[in-house]
């Protein structure tokens, strides 16, 4: 059994498919949390012993999560989830009444309606990106890419200024090709910003080079990471730093908090800090730190993500062989999400209760409606099987 595995007693007595939703927290990660949170407390939470301390876990924290983006301290901001990431730098980008933001099909709904609101309130005009209809899996990675280019091309328009994409799409499983989008935009004349939800990338695959040519790269630390909720980052261009203004304020944001008053100009963080609100929970850094490492122990980024696909080809494969079931992706994922529609009379949500009732987790999705299974490294291959024969089980009631 994979050491990792043997420190998460979320994975003790069910066969858990959720890394999408969320990460098992490994019980060293939980020791962290607490041992900083007792290292507060006894140095006394809001003393001067204490800030030097805090100081230091949000700097180091802040350079592991630089390092694995690919981009300087600088251009990492600390967040509280994905949401915020996306949601908190975009408030600030300098739109004109009339922009376009084209958004691709296959956001989440927070960031999607975060766009909706944003484009009510400044007059601009969304435009989709749709995406949902690539299904090639691994093998056809550059058809993918052509398919997603031709798209792009089709929808981008002279005020084109935002564009939104996932780099693993949440709902299909499939990979986008942020690098090779980001190319194309910055040859665009109105040169649209590139905000990248990294929700169910972050942990899960190398992302340096996309990270660093995206210039909003929000992801969370409580999924494919392991680490506590609560707690995520964004990487941040450097001309999202010099052309935004922060919409959302707060002490954290100031670059001289304790002189500011009313009749100072606001003058923010010239870095990415200018993107922080306020009060945080830091005993939270520890474990996310802590998570990572374990990780990286466990299986580098490179090898991580090739254990992660034949696990997820291997599920693909059996789930496809089953009569009644069909993948969404036409051929093996490029990721550790496998999303497949049954002919059960059950609907997925009723399927997702069944399965929970045998201690295997699984959840279901709107659109396409289906059913989503993740494998991560600490999924075990005998695991699969289990899920595969109680989902053809489930189906074999049709209609
Ligand atoms: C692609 C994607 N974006 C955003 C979110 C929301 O994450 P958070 O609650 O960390 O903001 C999720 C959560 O499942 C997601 O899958």
């Amino acid at each position: 059994m994979s050491p990792l595995r043997s420190l998460m007693p979320a994975l003790s007595s069910k066969s858990y498919f959720n890394y999408g939703g969320q990460g098992p927290l490994p019980t060293p990660s939980l020791e962290a949390i607490r041992a900083s949170w007792d290292i507060i407390q006894e140095l006394g939470p809001f003393t001067n012993s204490v800030w030097p301390y805090i100081s230091n876990e949000i700097t180091s924290t802040r350079q592991t999560l630089a390092k694995l983006c690919g981009v300087s301290p600088q251009r990492l901001a600390l967040t509280e989830n994905v949401t915020s990431g996306c949601v908190l730098p975009l408030l600030g980008l300098p739109f004109q009444p009339g922009d376009r933001l084209l958004i691709s099909d296959c956001e989440h709904p927070g960031v999607m309606s975060a766009c909706k609101q944003l484009a009510h309130r400044h007059q601009l005009h969304i435009d989709i990106l749709t995406v949902h209809n690539l299904r090639e899996g691994t093998i056809s990675q550059e058809h993918t890419k052509f398919d997603l280019l031709n798209e792009l091309e089709q929808q981008l328009r002279s005020n084109t200024r935002l564009v939104v994409l996932s780099h693993i799409l949440w709902n299909t499983g499939q990979l986008m090709p942020i690098t090779a989008v980001a190319a194309r935009l910055k040859e665009h004349p109105s040169q649209p910003y590139l905000l990248v939800d990294a929700a169910q990338s972050f942990g899960q695959i190398p992302l340096e080079d996309s990270a660093a040519v995206a210039d909003i790269y929000a992801f969370t630390g409580h999924k494919w990471a392991c680490g506590p909720e609560g707690l995520g980052g964004v990487a941040i261009s450097e001309r999202v730093l010099s052309e935004s203004k922060p919409a959302l304020i707060g002490w954290r944001s100031l670059q001289h908090e304790e002189s500011h008053n009313l009749r100072q100009p606001n003058l923010f963080h010239k870095d990415s800090r200018r993107f922080e609100i306020a009060t945080s929970c830091v005993p939270l850094l520890a474990g996310l730190r802590c998570s990572i490492e374990l990780l990286e122990k466990e299986s580098p980024i490179k090898k991580r993500i090739e254990t992660i696909r034949n696990l997820s080809s291997n599920l693909w494969e059996t789930l496809e062989n089953k009569d009644g079931i069909r993948c969404i992706l036409k051929d093996t994922p490029p990721a550790g999400l496998v999303s497949f529609t049954t002919k059960s009379k059950f609907s997925p949500k009723e399927l997702v209760k069944k399965l929970g009732k045998e201690k295997i987790w699984v959840r279901d999705l709107e659109n396409p409606l289906s059913l989503r299974a993740c494998v991560h490294i600490t999924t075990k291959k005998e695991e699969i099987p289990i899920l595969c024969e109680a989902i053809s089980l489930a189906t074999s009631f049709e209609k």
